[in-house]
């Protein structure tokens, strides 16, 4: 019975086999027709036209060619680093990588396939360079290495501002100046998308603290949002950036990322962005909201979409996001065949050196009594490398902005290779009061840990402390033994109540694979220091403008890092609110609170703040030190003819002492009667000069007075009072010895 029961089965298989294999066949016939069919008429529609315009009509016409299923699947793409293609269609899947300092190797995605991958300095540390031509080298290597991977797009640079010293991720962002860092995103976007990768402008707007990133609402004002916030997303589109990526937090009370006043009115309508737009990983609630909203992707895989795919499938809003990233990869080139380009690849060499020219001109020297330059043959006796960062080999921050690199060296090692053996350098992670008293030389490399524990940690999983997890051990070396030499690898500024008493500070930040070489070479004087701070160094972080000097009574106590930015908690969770990280389920089910981040200190940020209120920072805004010596003379300021002349601002430039060096000038202006309360000065042009020992070269920076005005809430847009200017040229914003004005 069994047998033939079998026998009856495996005949009445075999038998609906033939019919599924004949009913397979025919199908697979038909779907080889209609796949030839639809890629031939696809194959043209993917092709890059020559004037990126036209890709909106292509991609309408590919539009009509997918199902709704298609279409809902584009936008919601559950590959979470990249976008699905449609084989059918011939359409290709497109890949995306973190981030801002090269590329982050991950699990699933596409930069798997990368063997190694350079660990270029972190972005603070290429603003720190103010130099606009190594942001072009910096982001052009970054761009190869992506083109040799096959990779479509960056998830970066990020632009969020340098508002608090204790945010965990200011590593990855380009410090607290709109202009220096919109010089720098200009120059990146466009030297990355020369190598046809697409740039993504993040985190869209107003992500300027990870405590409670997810759960955060930051109140902006209008007139700050416009002056501070905006202008470097506006300089990244105006250089044609392909993409932008929504923030995690609340805006004035909507989550940015399915905010239609903010990605319709603001991104798209005000700025003109008509590209792709995505959100962050796991960022919006409402999938209706975020469809209607001007977004077009949600990432990693469109949950808030899914949730809401009965009433979204087949809606004209699925239609235009679906065509909106058709349209830009059309345009970007994405499903031209053979995009990856191997053969680039083997450019090592090549791109860590560029790598290696950011960290030279990056480090920077706050103060020296002359210790620096090191002599190594000259140290006789002991010296000491202590500090939570001596062994450390990634010199990187940590999270989604984290790149590991290859053949990495720690400052430990560096500091081995860079003594004769006649000094013995000892390492030690806690060094007795003996070893620092003996040492002839202690160099202490402090800075955080890569994740997020206890404050101790920078990366966009918390912020951090600003009081270094070294600060005590610190605090004991410059006690007892003068000849200490700090040098920082941190993403911003930190406490240093002890700097009075070290003898020499240096800021390394992230260096990336080739960071303790370059360091090694500044404490030597192989490179003569010529980075400027791109944020003010507060001396307490009760100083500094995002600080908490409104803050009310909340929840919270006040030592937690909530109460320390002013947060307010808006509403109550049941999980309570001491918490440090708040995840919502993909599910929406996880009651978190949100936290109202109150900008009080308006267009007042960073160096704006203290030269205001008259607060002495440790370190301000552009400052720098370098082994020889600059004097500024002669300032002639005219302005060019016409409706569209430029300020001209001249003047003599001297390098007085013995070696060469590079210096960055700053030109800051103010306007003298302002109708509104307005910052005594801001950056408004800079120039990096290389002069030889003893030489002097005349410098012209160059204005546009267009640049000079405020955000009128009233007429809401930029207004230009006539009337005097003042410009003041110097080597840092609290070192102006040029002093004049002009008339518009
Ligand atoms: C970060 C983004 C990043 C994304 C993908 C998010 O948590 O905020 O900056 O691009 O993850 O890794």
């Amino acid at each position: 019975m069994k047998t033939h029961t079998t026998h009856r089965t495996t005949h009445h298989t075999t038998h609906r086999n033939h019919t599924a294999l004949i009913a397979a066949l025919c199908l697979s016939a038909l779907q080889l027709f209609s796949l030839s069919a639809f890629s031939q008429s696809a194959a043209p529609l993917l092709k890059r036209p020559a004037n990126p315009a036209d890709a909106a009509a292509q991609a309408q016409k590919l539009l009509a060619l997918l199902t709704p299923e298609e279409r809902f699947d584009l936008t919601s793409s559950s590959y979470s680093f990249g976008i699905t293609g449609i084989p059918r269609l011939g359409i290709p899947t497109i890949h995306f990588t973190d981030a801002s300092a090269g590329i982050r190797i991950i699990k699933g995605g596409q930069s798997e396939h990368y063997e190694k991958t350079t660990a270029f300095p972190c972005p603070l540390a290429l603003a720190a360079t103010w130099s606009p031509e190594l942001a072009t080298a910096y982001a052009d290597a970054i761009g190869e290495e992506m083109r040799a991977g096959g990779i479509h797009v960056l998830l970066g640079p990020g632009m969020c501002g340098y508002r608090l010293s204790v945010c965990g991720r200011n590593f990855e962002y380009l410090g607290e100046d709109p202009f220096l860092a919109s010089r720098v995103v200009e120059n990146y976007v466009r030297a990355l998308q020369a190598r046809g990768i697409a740039a993504t402008l993040k985190h869209f707007i107003g992500n300027e603290t990870e405590f409670y990133r997810r759960g955060s609402n930051s109140i902006i004002d209008e007139r700050t949002l416009h002056e501070i916030y905006l202008p470097p997303f506006k300089a990244g589109i105006d250089a044609g950036a392909w993409a932008v990526m929504t923030s995690y937090n609340q805006l004035n009370g909507e989550w940015a990322g399915q905010d239609a006043a903010l990605v319709n009115g603001v991104l798209r309508g005000q700025l003109g962005f008509q590209w792709l737009t995505m959100t962050d990983w796991t960022s919006v609630w409402d999938g209706v909201k975020f469809a209607a909203s001007g977004n077009d992707l949600e990432k990693p895989a469109g949950f808030a979409l899914r949730r809401d795919k009965a009433k979204l499938l087949g809606s004209p809003q699925i239609d235009r996001m679906a065509a909106s990233i058709l349209k830009t990869c059309i345009a970007a080139g994405f499903y031209e065949p053979n995009f990856a380009k191997p053969e680039l690849m083997p450019r090592w060499a090549e791109r860590a050196a560029v790598a290696r020219s950011v960290n030279d001109r990056a480090i920077t020297l706050l103060q020296n009594n002359g210790v620096l330059p090191l002599d190594p043959a000259a140290v006789k006796g002991a010296v000491l490398v202590t500090g939570n960062c001596a062994n450390r080999t990634e010199l990187a921050g940590g999270g989604s902005g984290h790149v590991k690199g290859y053949d990495s060296k720690s400052p430990a090692q560096a500091m081995k290779e860079l003594f004769p053996a006649s000094a013995q350098v000892t390492v030690a992670d806690a060094p007795t009061d003996e070893q620092i008293k003996t040492a002839a030389l202690v160099l202490v490399f402090p800075g955080f840990t890569l994740g997020g524990k206890n404050y101790e940690g920078e990366s966009d999983t918390g912020n951090r402390s600003f009081v270094l997890p070294d600060d005590a051990l610190i605090r004991r070396c410059v006690a007892l033994n003068p000849k200490t030499v700090v040098s920082l690898i941190a993403g911003g500024g930190v406490e240093m109540d002890w700097a009075p008493q070290a003898a020499a500070i240096v800021h390394a930040y992230y260096g990336g694979q080739t960071g303790a070489d370059a360091l090694a070479d500044v404490l030597s004087g192989k490179t003569n220091p010529s980075g400027k701070l791109p944020f003010s160094i507060e001396k307490k972080f009760a100083d500094a403008p995002g600080y908490g000097y409104d803050a009310k009574p909340c929840e919270i106590s006040s030592s937690h890092p909530a109460a320390m930015v002013g947060a307010t908690p808006a509403k109550a969770g049941k999980k309570g609110n001491d918490k440090t990280h708040s995840f919502m389920t993909r599910d929406n089910k996880t009651i978190i609170d949100v936290y109202a981040i109150h900008y009080k200190e308006g267009v007042f940020t960073g160096y704006r703040w203290y030269d205001d209120k008259n607060i002495e920072p440790r370190f301000p805004f552009g400052f720098g030190l370098s082994y020889t010596q600059f004097s500024y003379s002669d300032l002639n300021i005219t302005k060019t003819p016409g409706p569209a002349g430029k300020i001209l601002a001249t003047f003599k430039l001297a390098n007085t002492g013995a070696r060469a060096g590079d210096e960055v000038a700053q030109l800051y202006t103010g306007e003298a009667n302002p109708t509104v309360p307005r910052p005594p000065r801001e950056l408004k042009g800079f120039q990096r000069v290389t002069l030889a020992a003893g030489e002097t070269k005349t410098v012209t920076i160059e204005v546009d007075p267009n640049t000079l005005g405020f955000w009128d809430v009233t007429t809401h847009a930029w207004k230009l009072n006539p009337g005097k200017y003042t410009i003041n040229v110097g080597s840092s914003s609290r070192d102006l010895p040029l002093r004049g004005s002009i008339e518009l």
